[in-house]
């Protein structure tokens, strides 16, 4: 070799090296960010002579689903094979359930070489996590031949409760839009919907045994209009709930979107709306209308036994729609008035002992918990639950900072974290001179994703007791569906990350450019995103 072709060949070298360096550095547009995951050479073809091969029929729903988003999105699906054959000619999808020694469920790996896409994970969750990662790889355009760039991911979530809470009482969506949000759930690796169905200004779910709780306390006379120190309402009856038939629906749905649905149904307090009903479980008995102001109300379940009947029936026909292992069953805000002056409370704490109404609140609780675990199921409350003791079994949504939060898990309590200060996204989320109204707070995108669910004052035992994060959707300012959107995307996605991703591949410039990579495919789905999320300054 002359010394000009060794200057040639040094040179190329170093050219080839550098170009794959760049190539690994590139970040594929996946969010949540996976775990590990590198770019490779080349490129694979998608298109509809791709066959989708599955190594177990139990995939079949995983294989549908992907089958179902190239329709609706391409125009075409893909054949399915069962038999597990892999093409000589052409290219192909593959998805397997394979058997690893760490049996992570919602655990995957993807390869995309240029002949194969391969999905292996332990069980359906894995494989559907996976599917999410290569969806959002695939380019909209052309339709017939997408090009998706080669890659290697392996992913698994750190926290196992993902969750997203939405409002349907104050404002109630049909249950087409429930689907839309699961799908939206589903999109960023989300596993747990939080469904508020019960509160004072309305009662969204049908008990059988008790008809009125939707006959009257699904409507109310009117709403307040426009912001609360107005104190203006419409005087237009308003309401609305779900059938059993719709709910049973709807949780089939989320399952096959492998997301949990915790429903709650709201005591002591957050009850008018079933006492409008239902008035002989209140203290005073006197009859009262559903809610038209939002806010507390004095009025809240009286603690006798006929009430723990009534619930404890209420919870029966909850548990047999819900099938997951939580029922959220309130217990925020729960006002003592009502208790305090009533001679029946009076006596019953005398009588158990109890030194003052919150301990009279960890009664209630307590025996609800009761009823709850008689059903195989497990409670999980706001973190005023703590207030007068935790219900032995209890898990903890801390609300109110993370105090709550912390306090349970140093009990050995399950928790979920959702402060107001990260996690509320009926906050704003730019200015409020032109954003549309809200409740108030300022909750940007860059705040949802700078959170960190386990708060570094436990140790790693406590920490042990974090389940996850969940951002709620309060809709007292927010009356349409568009508006959900609105309001919990992007920061959902944000969200997602925190719950998901390593804390290590954490990097909020790197997902902001990913976040904007992804405007296209929220416009394309249909999803009313905030824009001005987008403008929001880095602080
Ligand atoms: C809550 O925001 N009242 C739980």
């Amino acid at each position: 070799m002359n010394i000009k072709t060794k200057v040639l060949f040094i040179s190329f070298f170093l050219l080839t090296t550098f170009l794959q360096a760049q190539e690994k550095r590139k970040t594929l547009p996946i969010i949540p960010a996976p775990a590990l995951a590198t770019i490779t050479k080349g490129e694979f073809t998608l298109n509809s002579n791709c066959m989708l091969l599955i190594n177990d029929a139990i995939l079949v729903q995983e294989a549908n689903y992907l089958n179902n988003y190239l329709l609706s999105n391409y125009g075409y699906q893909l054949a399915i094979s069962t038999s597990f054959i892999k093409p000589k000619k052409g290219n192909y999808i593959s998805l397997e359930l394979v058997q690893t020694e760490n049996k992570i469920e919602e655990k995957y790996e993807l390869t995309v070489s240029k002949k194969a896409i391969v999905i292996k994970a332990n069980a359906n969750s894995g494989i559907f996590y996976g599917l999410q990662s290569f969806i959002q790889l695939l380019p909209f355009e052309p339709k017939e031949s997408l090009k998706i760039t080669c890659c290697a991911i392996q992913d698994y979530p750190r926290y196992e409760w993902r969750g997203m809470h939405l409002d349907c009482s104050r404002h109630f969506f049909p249950a087409s839009f429930i689907k839309k949000y699961i799908d939206m759930l589903a999109m960023y690796k989300m596993n747990v919907f939080h469904w508020h169905l019960t509160d004072d200004q309305g009662w969204r779910i049908e008990i059988k045994q008790y008809p009125k709780l939707t006959e009257i306390g699904a409507w109310r006379k009117g709403s307040m209009a426009g912001a609360y120190d107005d104190n203006k309402f419409d005087n237009v009856r308003y309401g609305g709930f779900y059938t059993q038939n719709e709910i049973n629906e709807i949780v089939a749905y989320a399952s096959m979107n492998h997301i949990t649905i915790v429903p709650e149904i709201e005591m002591p307090g957050h009850a008018l709306a079933a006492l409008a009903a239902y008035p002989e479980y209140s203290c005073s008995g006197k009859p009262c209308e559903v809610g038209m102001k939002w806010g507390v109300e004095t009025n809240v379940f009286c603690p006798t036994e006929e009430t723990f009947t009534f619930l404890g029936n209420i919870l029966d026909e909850v548990i047999s729609l819900f099938p997951g292992k939580y029922i959220h069953i309130g217990g925020d805000e729960v006002l003592k008035d009502e208790w305090n002056k009533s001679a029946f409370c009076l006596n019953l704490m005398k009588e158990k002992n109890l030194k003052d109404a919150h301990e009279l609140q960890s009664y209630f609780i307590t025996r609800i918990e009761k009823i709850v675990n008689a059903k195989g199921r497990m409670i999980i409350g706001w973190d005023e639950i703590l207030e007068g003791g935790l219900a032995p079994n209890a898990a903890v949504m801390s609300w109110r900072g993370t105090e709550g939060g912390i306090a349970a898990a140093k009990q050995q309590h399950y928790v979920v974290m959702s402060p107001g200060s990260h996690c509320y996204f009926d906050h704003y989320q730019g200015n409020p001179e032109t954003e549309p109204h809200a409740i108030g707070g300022f909750t940007p995108l860059e705040k949802v994703y700078s959170y960190e669910p386990t708060p570094d004052t436990l140790n790693a035992e406590e920490a042990k007791y974090i389940l996850g994060a969940q951002a709620n959707v309060w809709t007292e300012y927010i009356t349409t569906t568009d508006q959900v959107e609105y309001m919990a995307m992007p920061r959902m996605a944000a969200l997602a990350e925190v719950v998901w991703s390593k804390k290590e591949n954490k990097n909020y410039d790197d997902f902001f450019l990913r976040i904007k990579l992804q405007q296209d495919r929220l416009n394309r789905l249909g999803i009313n995103y905030s824009k001005t999320a987008f403008n929001e300054k880095k602080k």
